[in-house]
């Protein structure tokens, strides 16, 4: 974290900030006990002689200039940039295609630079802080569902004191600017560009009527004086990453949901539940303060109703969103949608705080074309994932009998139920991708200050372990799995790291990163991920972008693509200062790619005097040829 202005942390940063262990750096000692593992880092890093070490062996076993004799990238690699703008490989160029602000309905309000906008008119426009997207064809059209995971109040509400909102009204507009857009494109003479107007255009904010659906639905847990059925929620919190679904819906995923509430009367004893998912008196944006929902003085179980994966039809805007508590109730990164070979469907889904789990669902029912899918969802097994020092693995099933709580209670408290069977703790679990042409699966572990220390309250010690091998982890690593049998739907997998990144301008050991780490592809912090349909795998980064120290030569967030095959891993595309990269799909001809920017800090992409704005962008071929 490199400063403690919190108005400018995003998200997941204000989420660490706000954990309330001291952070302790203390990097001789880490390098010195990093060292003293020689033995078993050797294994990891060292995969030059790995094969044996590393199982599947196609891993981290080829040094770069190998790799390079495979490699299938249809661009020339750029540079690491520290500049306000954006920076595509030559042959490649690039536009916005929607702007916070941005208009999805004519009677919506033109953006307004002086004051970010009026509260009315709030929820007919682009949100802010995109994130994960996807787009679907559906009947010839276009449409984008993205999501709006959190608000800068500091730029939204420029009047503002330190960005703190001061009245219900603000607070109102906060919610608007979050939550899901859904909207079409179409594609003209001068670029695509939003259709206005078109009936698939939607927002789903923080006050949006959603269902509760699965086990959990109606428990008393999820029962509030408004809703005493617990079946009927306002709102979708914290939309981090997102999925699509074989029959064509939406998935968004309720990240740090814990940060919109706070108490009005603070210093009460909190539930142990509260502390396990970091729920407490102090919110972020104060809206308990003008909204009793987020008062957890008041409304005690409103928390529970949030952290989901929800479920939305981009085809219909008149669609009720739904809530799937059957796939547990954490800070969901993403949802990863395959099939086993015999139909049933596989969702895999990273829980993004240190020292928490990855999880698999897998639906009883079987999909195919045309079939009922509405309990597909609700019907099904949860598990976690357990990884072996021998790379091996195991999805370990969440059940009553194995965690001694109830079936609703794992899917209410599943942080709770996973640390019960030993699940593994993670360097932060960002996205997860599936490859298309291989059954493979990959999560970005994100980075991991406190990898040795207790990692969450109430959650497990976190000793260094397989596929989180370094203390102190500042650069992050993705993991991919095999499933035995080819079948995600297998209970075993074996294992590998498919990068570490690191610096090796900087570091000779551990914090060199893995070979496929070299000076020309410095980045830290993996988070994004998505697969295209070639089996190219592309990662956006959210991290360190000081370009100094141990962060040296690699400029501000950027997206890189890897080979699965020869783990060549190369830099195709830079963001401004400031932002993160985040959210990736493509054009049904996949001719464009369309990349978030999120929390630029310099005024991107308007220019100076302008408020910095977050952006989805289209990138094409000048020769107009496939980018995916
Ligand atoms: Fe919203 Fe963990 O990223
Ligand atoms: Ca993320
Ligand atoms: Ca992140």
């Amino acid at each position: 974290m490199k400063d403690t202005d919190t108005r400018r942390l995003s998200w997941d940063e204000w989420d660490e900030f706000n954990d309330p262990r001291p952070a302790d750096s203390g990097f001789d000692r880490v390098v010195e006990r990093a060292l003293s593992r020689r033995g078993f880092l050797g294994g990891v890093i060292a995969f030059g002689s790995g094969a044996a070490v590393m199982g599947a062996g196609t891993l981290l076993s080829a040094p770069a200039a190998e790799a390079a004799e495979g490699a299938r990238f249809a661009f020339a690699p750029i540079p690491a940039q520290t500049d306000n703008t954006v920076h595509v490989p030559e042959g490649y160029s690039w536009k916005p295609l929607v702007k916070w602000g941005d208009p999805l309905f004519s009677d919506a309000p033109v953006f307004d630079h002086a004051t970010g906008g009026s509260v009315q008119g709030s929820d007919r426009i682009f949100g802010e802080n995109t994130d994960g997207m996807e787009l679907f064809e559906i009947g010839g059209h276009q449409v984008i569902a993205v999501n709006h995971e959190y608000a800068n109040p500091e730029v939204n509400l420029p009047h503002s004191v330190d960005g703190v909102p001061a009245t219900a009204e603000e607070v109102a507009k906060l919610q608007n600017l979050q939550g899901v857009a859904v909207f079409e494109i179409a594609e003209g003479k001068d670029g695509w560009s939003i259709v206005v107007d078109s009936p698939f255009n939607r927002r789903i904010t923080h006050g949006t009527p959603m269902r509760l659906s699965g086990p959990a639905a109606g428990h008393d847990l999820l029962k509030t004086v408004a809703d005493p059925e617990g079946m009927t929620v306002l709102g979708t919190l914290n939309n981090c990453g997102a999925g699509r679904t074989p029959w064509g819906t939406y998935l968004t995923c309720e990240e740090n949901f814990n940060g919109y509430f706070g108490s009005t009367v603070a210093g009460a004893e909190l539930p142990e539940d509260f502390k396990r998912y970091g729920v407490g008196d102090e919110s972020r944006y104060a809206y308990e303060k003008f909204d009793p929902r987020f008062d957890i003085a008041t409304t005690p179980n409103e928390p529970r109703r949030h952290g989901y994966v929800v479920e939305i039809d981009p085809a219909d805007a008149a669609s009720v969103p739904v809530k799937r508590t059957a796939l547990g109730r954490l800070k969901h990164e993403n949802a990863a949608v395959t099939l086993a070979p015999d139909g049933r469907v596989v969702v895999y889904m990273g829980d993004d705080e240190r020292g928490e789990f990855l999880y698999r669902y897998v639906s009883h029912g079987f999909y195919a074309p045309g079939v009922d899918t509405s309990r597909l969802l609700d019907e099904g097994r949860l598990y976690v994932a357990r990884f072996n020092d021998d790379l091996t693995g195991e999805w370990v099933e969440l059940t009553p009998e194995a965690t001694g709580m109830t079936g609703a209670e794992i899917l209410i408290f599943t942080r709770m139920a996973a640390s019960k069977v030993g699940a593994t703790t993670m360097d932060r679990p960002e996205w997860v991708a599936v490859n298309p042409v291989a059954v493979e699966g990959y999560c970005a572990l994100t980075n991991n200050k406190n990898r040795g220390k207790k990692p969450n309250e109430g959650g497990d010690p976190t000793p260094v372990n397989g596929p989180n091998p370094r203390e102190a982890n500042e650069y992050g690593q993705i993991v991919r799995w095999y499933p035995e049998d080819d079948d995600h739907g297998s209970d075993r997998f074996g294992w590998d790291l498919y990068v570490m990144a690191g610096n090796p301008t900087v570091h000779k050991d551990a914090y060199a990163g893995s070979k496929n780490v070299n000076a020309g592809n410095l980045f830290n912090s993996p988070d994004g991920m998505m697969f295209d349909t070639t089996g190219l795998l592309w990662i956006q980064t959210d991290g360190e972008d000081t370009n100094e120290g141990d962060f040296a030569g690699m400029g501000n967030n950027q997206m890189l693509a890897g080979d699965p095959a020869t783990c060549q891993i190369e830099r195709f595309m830079t963001g401004p200062l400031g932002a993160e990269v985040t959210g990736l799909t493509w054009s049904a001809d996949r001719r464009t790619m369309f990349v978030g920017i999120q929390h630029p800090a310099a005024p991107f992409p308007d220019g100076e005097g302008k408020l910095p704005r977050s952006t989805v962008i289209a990138i094409k071929r000048n020769d107009n040829a496939l980018v995916g």
